[in-house]
């Protein structure tokens, strides 16, 4: 039975996994750790949640061993537009705290689950249906941690025997807790403005195409990828996967579709659009789908239905 420990539990996939881990693996068997307690959540109150800093070494390996966890979800980061805020306390956030979760998985002798990102592509990787195996030249220090954090993740495995699976998220959009500090954050962000103000102003400009996913596909990637076969995974640095490839006037277009008076403008952020432009405009996701069946069941139109009930919804009850 898999006994899994989660850091970054209160953050974006955090508040969600933990939750759908819960009910798939019991509550005894999900280790929830985070920095904060905030009251009245119910990644704190319904299930183990302890206190972590993943900065410290010693606290992440003393809780790894007395839970006995086999499985290491490691979910605490900085994000791209935050990390360009200040670059030198992002690369050692991110690499610190990767080299923690590496070591304790080693000492612990458990799989080893971390995010890559599209970030981790650059402006000389091919634009389109970018492969698995290619350049990869990231100009984001948040790019540099991803890439550095795919090569250990290799590294651990051929060295240690460290069972590391990890994926390259696209933007991820959900409804429960909200990204911080993200480039992809905009596609976010609209649909809660959609709702509350029937206007977006969006930082990201037009025909820009990132990568993305709703959020119940990405937890379901992460169960999938954990529940994998390890003999068929080659790629243990990580795996392309995506939903969609999109740009904000198609989020607008499927949006009006529920909501006829929505208006998109534009105030594009040079920092964040350089960014995007860096990033590919889609991924090709066959390896994945080749070694583990990734599969997803939201596209852009199906993705704003659910969005706008669950967020009307939640509106509702305030
Ligand atoms: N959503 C992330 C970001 O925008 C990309 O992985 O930083």
């Amino acid at each position: 039975m898999k006994r899994i420990l989660v850091t970054g539990s209160l953050g974006q996939i955090g508040s969600e996994l933990v939750i759908e881990l819960r009910k798939k693996y019991g509550i005894d068997n999900v280790i929830a750790t985070g920095r904060r307690k905030p009251i009245n959540n119910p990644v704190v109150d319904d299930g183990i949640y302890e206190l972590l800093d993943v900065n410290d070494y010693d606290e992440f390996l003393r809780l790894a061993q007395k839970y006995q966890v086999n499985v290491i979800i490691h979910l605490a980061a900085v994000l791209s537009a935050k990390a360009e805020e200040n670059p030198l306390a992002s690369w050692h956030i991110n690499m610190d705290t990767l080299l923690n979760a590496l070591e304790v998985s080693r000492i612990t002798n458990s799989m080893l689950f971390t995010c890559s990102s599209i970030g981790a592509f650059g402006p000389n990787s091919p634009k389109d249906h970018t492969p698995q195996d290619t350049i990869m030249r990231p100009t984001t220090m948040y790019g540099i941690t991803k890439v550095a954090q795919e090569l250990l993740c290799d590294y651990y495995f051929l060295k240690y025997n460290v069972d590391t699976r990890s994926v390259r998220f696209p933007g991820l959009i959900s409804n429960v807790t909200k990204p911080g500090g993200g480039t992809t954050d905009y596609a976010v962000h609209i649909y809660y403005d959609a709702l509350e103000k029937g206007k977006y102003t969006s930082f990201i400009d037009k025909n820009t195409y990132l990568d993305m996913m709703y959020m119940p596909d990405a937890i379901k990637c992460i169960i999938d990828l954990i529940e994998a076969d390890a003999n068929k995974l080659i790629h243990r640095n990580a795996y392309n996967v995506s939903a969609m490839s999109i740009e904000p006037e198609m989020i607008a277009t499927s949006i009006k579709k529920h909501l006829p008076n929505f208006v998109l403008d534009y105030e594009v952020d040079p920092i964040r659009q350089n960014i995007a432009n860096s990033w590919p405009n889609s991924l090709d996701t066959s390896i994945a789908k080749k070694e583990w069946n990734f599969s997803y069941q939201y596209d852009l139109d199906k993705m704003t239905s659910d969005m706008l009930k669950v967020l009307q919804n939640k509106k509702g009850c305030k």
